[in-house]
This record gives C-alpha cells, sequence and structure tokens, in this order.
C-alpha cells in the first residue's frame, strides 16, 4: 500500500491483493509455506493487500461456538506473528463485512449447478454422504469468489489445492460481466507456486498436509514446539537413498522431495540451490539441517503468537479497524453490483 509508489493496473483494475484463512483450527506447515508467508511477501512487496479470517466459511461444517471464536482470533495472531503488519495490509474477518455474504448470494444465483458439482473439494469434504453435506459446503466457492471480487482483487496467494476454486471465481466474474455485458468484475489471477505450494504429509509424500489428516505425525502445526517438530521430522517417512545434487533425482522419491521442498521454502531458496548444497547427504544428517532451519523460522511465530492472544482487546481492536477498512471498499463495489442488477 506504499504511497511512494504509482499503483500498478491490470486493465482498468488496480494491483490487489485478497487472500483468506478458514478459521478451522489446527494450522499448519502447509498453511504457512503454502499462503501466509507469501501474504507477507506480497505485503512487503508494496502491493495493496487484504488478507481475511473467513469464519463464514468454517461454518459451511459445524464448529463448536466458543472454539470458532478462539480460533478465529488464533488465526488473527498467527497472521500478525508471520509479520502482517496491520498498517500495511488490511486484516479483518469475513463475518464482520456483510457485503461477502450479499455478494455470495449474488454469485449463487451466477454460479452454475454444474459448475459447482465439479469441485473436488466438495467431493473429498462431503465424502461418501454428500446429501447430508450443508448447502454452504455445495455453494463454498461462489461465497470465495465474492470474498476476492467484493475488493476487485486482481492478484490471490494461494496453497496449490484451491487452483479450482479461483478457476470458479474467473468463470464467475466472466459470466456476471458477460449476462449484464459490463466490465465490471476483473479476471483474477491466482498466485501459485514456489517450491511450497502443495506441502505433502510427513508419513506419506502423496497425499497433501493436512489438519484433518488422523495422525499428527503427518503434520508440523504451528504450534508445535520444537522437540515436537524434531520428533516429528525425525520420525518422517524417507528412503534409502542419498539426496541428489539434481532435481531429477528426486523423480518418484515423493517423500524426498517434499522434505527438500519444506528445507527450500523455509529459507528462500529454490529447490535447485538446496540441492547443490546437500546433494550426496544421507537423510540422517539432513533432517538435523531441516529440524534446525524449522525451528528458527517456528518457534519465533509460535511465541509471538502466545504474547498476540494475551491481549485480545488489543487484537480485537485490530481486526475491527480492518473491518472499517474493508468494508469502505467492499460497499460502494456492492451498490454498483446492486445497480447492475437492478435490485436497488
Ligand atoms: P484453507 O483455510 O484450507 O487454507 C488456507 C491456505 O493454506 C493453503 N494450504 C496449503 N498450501 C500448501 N500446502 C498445503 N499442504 C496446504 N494446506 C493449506 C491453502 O491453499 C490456502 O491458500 N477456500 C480457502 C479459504 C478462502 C480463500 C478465499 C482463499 C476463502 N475465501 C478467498 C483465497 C481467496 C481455504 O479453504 O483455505
Amino acid at each position: 500500500m506504499g504511497t511512494d509508489r504509482k499503483p500498478e493496473t491490470i486493465g482498468k483494475f488496480r494491483k490487489r491483493v485478497f487472500s483468506g484463512v478458514q478459521p478451522s483450527g489446527g494450522l499448519t506447515l502447509g498453511n504457512y509455506l503454502g499462503a501466509v508467508k507469501r501474504f507477507v511477501q506480497m505485503q512487503n512487496d508494496n502491493y495493496e493487500t487484504i488478507y481475511c479470517v473467513v469464519d463464514l466459511h468454517a461454518i459451511t461444517v459445524w464448529q463448536d461456538p466458543s472454539v470458532l471464536r478462539q480460533n478465529t482470533r488464533e488465526l488473527a495472531a498467527f497472521f500478525i506473528a508471520s509479520g502482517l503488519d496491520p498498517e500495511k495490509s488490511i486484516l479483518f474477518n469475513q463475518s464482520a463485512v456483510s457485503e461477502h455474504a450479499q455478494l455470495g448470494w449474488i454469485f449463487n444465483c451466477v454460479a452454475r449447478m454444474g459448475w459447482m458439482q465439479r469441485m473436488t473439494q466438495f467431493k473429498d469434504k462431503a465424502g461418501k454422504n454428500a446429501q447430508n453435506a450443508s448447502l454452504g459446503l455445495f455453494a463454498y466457492p461462489a461465497l470465495m469468489a465474492a470474498d476476492i471480487l467484493a475488493y476487485h482483487a486482481t492478484h490471490v496467494p494461494v496453497g496449490d489445492d484451491q487452483k479450482q476454486h479461483l478457476e470458479l471465481t474467473r468463470d464467475i466474474a466472466i459470466k456476471f460481466n458477460h449476462d449484464y455485458e459490463v466490465d465490471f468484475f476483473p479476471v483474477t489471477e491466482p498466485v501459485i507456486g514456489g517450491p511450497a505450494a502443495r506441502v505433502m504429509s510427513l508419513r506419506d509424500g502423496t497425499k497433501k498436509m493436512s489438519k484433518s489428516d488422523p495422525s499428527d505425525l503427518s503434520r508440523i502445526n504451528m504450534t508445535d514446539s520444537s522437540d515436537v517438530i524434531s520428533n516429528k521430522i525425525r520420525k518422517a517417512k524417507t528412503d534409502p537413498q542419498a539426496l541428489p545434487s539434481e532435481p531429477e533425482g528426486l523423480k518418484d522419491r515423493a517423500e524426498a522431495e517434499n522434505l527438500v521442498s519444506i528445507y527450500a521454502a523455509l529459507g528462500d531458496e529454490s529447490v535447485d540451490e538446496v540441492l547443490s548444497e546437500i546433494g550426496g547427504k544421507q537423510f540422517s544428517e539432513f533432517k538435523p539441517m531441516l529440524v534446525e532451519r524449522a525451528t528458527e523460522v517456528l518457534s519465533p511465530i509460535s511465541s509471538e503468537m502466545e504474547r498476540i492472544m494475551r491481549d485480545l482487546p488489543e487484537l480485537d481492536k485490530v481486526l475491527n479497524n480492518g473491518a472499517n477498512k474493508a468494508k469502505s471498499i467492499a460497499k460502494p463495489i456492492l451498490q454498483k453490483t446492486f445497480d447492475i442488477i437492478g435490485v436497488r
């Protein structure tokens, strides 16, 4: 949001970054490396940045109200502890800005059933009992499109698992613009990439690291102590070969590739750079290096989170200020949307 540079534009739209994370508990290293660390980079690259705790998305599956309240603040604390600065980025809760839900409804009327039925994340989350999933879980991506487009955001940093949802966001913007013969919503660019676009389970390199995996050993949680991190990395699945010095040597070695990618992302290096440094080492030598790097990065974040959580009134103030700033952008965009569709 720097004032020292002229804002860049994409077509007629000002370059603006939006992203969100669900406060459904259990923040993992995947959330950090795939998303929040990159939110911080974009903030520091002087983009206009808006980051949201998407509590209305979290309730698409049942949440205990008091736990949800706690998780919402914990996620906001995680944002700040990771380096998001409320002076530079807008940080807020989704439910505090009613424009999200209002625009979400309009997008429910733009998106097609067939589009939603193709969403793999719905299929995964609803599981075998899709008839019993909430309607909100099915409509989830339309609300996500509203989150983004309520700000005319042009860039959305996310992990690889959100790619299909962002394609749907683009489809919604294109269909809205076409149906109402306007050039009103931008066609958003996903920002996915780097070594940690898909951080995998420590127990199975073919599965995404996820808070819902039954084994806690499969993931590193942002609140894990150094001892726990060290234990999980020591127990992480590997193969018997030494580490290669070229990326081709990681082919068909999912677990090795994952650990090297995590090491690279934690140190802001590329996989190539890491391999030229560690090629030829055994895992017995590499794992302690990974433990050291992981605890060096993660311990200050978890202790800062604890510090922030000790002053909840201050945290709530930050979020309220953020919500006011967010509303001042989203409100005129929603008003104009109402105008376009003829409801006001
Ligand atoms: P959520 O809450 O599941 O995850 C938040 C972010 O973390 C990324 N992520 C990962 N990245 C790499 N490797 C992993 N193992 C990993 N696990 C999680 C996710 O890709 C995501 O970027 N639908 C979104 C939240 C959302 C949103 C939005 C995002 C709602 N509205 C608008 C962007 C813009 C979600 O469920 O993320």
